[in-house]
Order: structure tokens, then C-alpha cells, then sequence
């Protein structure tokens, strides 16, 4: 496992940066470790900080008024998130949870901001996260209109294999820690279709299913059914 220090000078925000410039913006980063299910913050909170995932997963969702949940988006170490409300000061825009036991390095956004304000390679990193973001809400609004279920659950697989995926002799190890609701939510399905898609899949030999992880042992057949 990549040691914290590395995985933080990878993060957009200090990839710019220069050895003598990281080392001071480190001296503003303090540490917070959360337990597997434990939440950050809550949709609706004032927010004055920023993350970057040293270890561990978060999820970020939104809930409907009936309860409901919608999973934006899993992320993993060396990704940031809560900079939104560092751009817009406006209320937190989801709520962010440790789907596993979770190290993060949290960043003050006043103290983000004077940085920000004399480096403008900082701000262009900062700037190529946020337009990546939105590709991919894009691309994610895009398979909601126009894919069917299992090939939006065929993506979220290979999406996963990508971010959290370690290639193994019989295919990917896909450790996502995620229970088959979240999966569910993750994609915008109900549960039973999710599952369905996920059972033909297993049936097929494309993937097999445990608790919380899946091995993709055919790629490329699951691209294809992600188109
Ligand atoms: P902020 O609104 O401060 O707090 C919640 C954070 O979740 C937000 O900043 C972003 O960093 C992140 N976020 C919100 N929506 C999405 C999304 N659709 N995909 C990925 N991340 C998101």
C-alpha cells in the first residue's frame, strides 16, 4: 500500500506543486480518520473544507424526500471532493460516508484559497478535476437516458475495475466494498434488476460475485455489453 505522504502529492491540488511548496501546504493538513459507515458530513451542511482520500473509500450520495438514496460516485485514495462549496460557498451538495474504515487529509478552504490566489497552476489542476467531474456527469446522465440496466451495471463494473481493480491471473480483483444495494444505487436500478443483471453475467463467465468484491474473468466481453 502507498504510504499517505505519496498518495497526497498525487492529489490534484498538490501534483502541481513543488517539493518546498507541498511540504508547506502539508503543514496546514490536518488528519481525520473515520470508522466503516461513519459519516463526514451531511447534504445541507456549511462546508470549509476539502479532502483527499489517504486510505480507504468514501461515497458520496443524496437522498430523495421519500428516503431514497442516490450514489454520485465511490471514491478512493488520492481523489479529493468537498471543493465545491470552496468555488460556491453554498451548502454541502452531498453527503460523504466511509464505506471502509477511512483516512483523509482535510484542507481549510481559506487556507486553500490564498494558495489558490498566488498559484495559478494550482487553481488549473484544481480546474482539470472539476472538468473531469463533469465529463463524467455527463457521461453518466448520457447511459441513464440511453443505456439499458445491464449495461450501465456492466460499466459501473468496469468503471470500479479501473479505479479499485488489481489485475490477477484469473481477471480483475475488483475489492469495491460496496453492499449490492449500494451497487444498485450506484447504477440507478432497483435491487432485483441489478441482481438479474448481475446473475446473467455470473451465468455468462464474465464475472463471479462475493460479498463486496466481484472478479471480472472477461473484460472485454463486458465493454462490449457496455456499449
Ligand atoms: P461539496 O458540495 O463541498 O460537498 C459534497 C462534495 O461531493 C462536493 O463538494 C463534490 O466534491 C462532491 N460531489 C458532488 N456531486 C458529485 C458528483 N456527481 N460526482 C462526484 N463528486 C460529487
Amino acid at each position: 500500500m502507498a504510504h499517505a505522504d505519496d498518495v497526497l502529492s498525487q492529489a490534484p491540488l498538490f501534483e502541481a506543486l513543488n517539493e518546498e511548496d507541498a511540504t508547506a501546504l502539508r503543514g496546514d493538513v490536518t488528519k481525520v480518520d473515520l470508522a466503516r459507515g461513519e459519516r463526514l458530513f451531511t447534504e445541507g451542511d456549511d462546508g470549509d473544507k476539502l479532502y483527499i482520500i489517504l486510505k480507504g473509500k468514501i461515497k458520496l450520495t443524496r437522498a430523495a424526500l421519500d428516503g431514497r438514496e442516490n450514489l454520485l460516485s465511490v471514491h478512493g485514495p488520492g481523489e479529493m471532493f468537498g471543493e465545491l462549496s470552496l468555488f460556491d460557498p453554498r451548502p454541502r451538495t452531498a453527503s460523504a460516508t466511509a464505506v471502509t474504515d477511512t483516512s483523509l487529509a482535510a484542507l481549510a478552504h481559506d487556507s486553500v484559497r490564498s494558495w489558490l490566489a498566488t498559484r495559478p497552476d494550482v487553481a488549473m489542476h484544481l480546474l482539470a478535476a472539476l472538468a473531469q467531474r463533469l465529463r463524467r456527469i455527463n457521461d453518466v446522465k448520457a447511459d441513464l437516458v440511453f443505456t439499458d440496466v445491464p449495461g450501465r451495471v456492466a460499466k459501473a463494473l468496469l468503471d470500479l475495475a479501473e479505479r479499485f481493480g488489481v489485475p490477477q491471473q484469473e481477471g480483475i480483483q475488483v475489492n469495491h466494498d460496496l453492499t449490492q444495494e449500494e451497487l444498485a444505487q450506484l447504477v440507478g436500478a432497483s435491487r432485483e434488476t441489478v441482481n438479474k443483471a448481475l446473475a446473467d453475467f455470473v451465468s455468462r463467465g464474465w464475472i463471479q460475485l462475493s460479498a463486496k468484491s466481484v472478479l471480472v474473468t472477461d473484460a472485454e466481453r463486458l465493454r462490449r455489453r457496455a456499449r
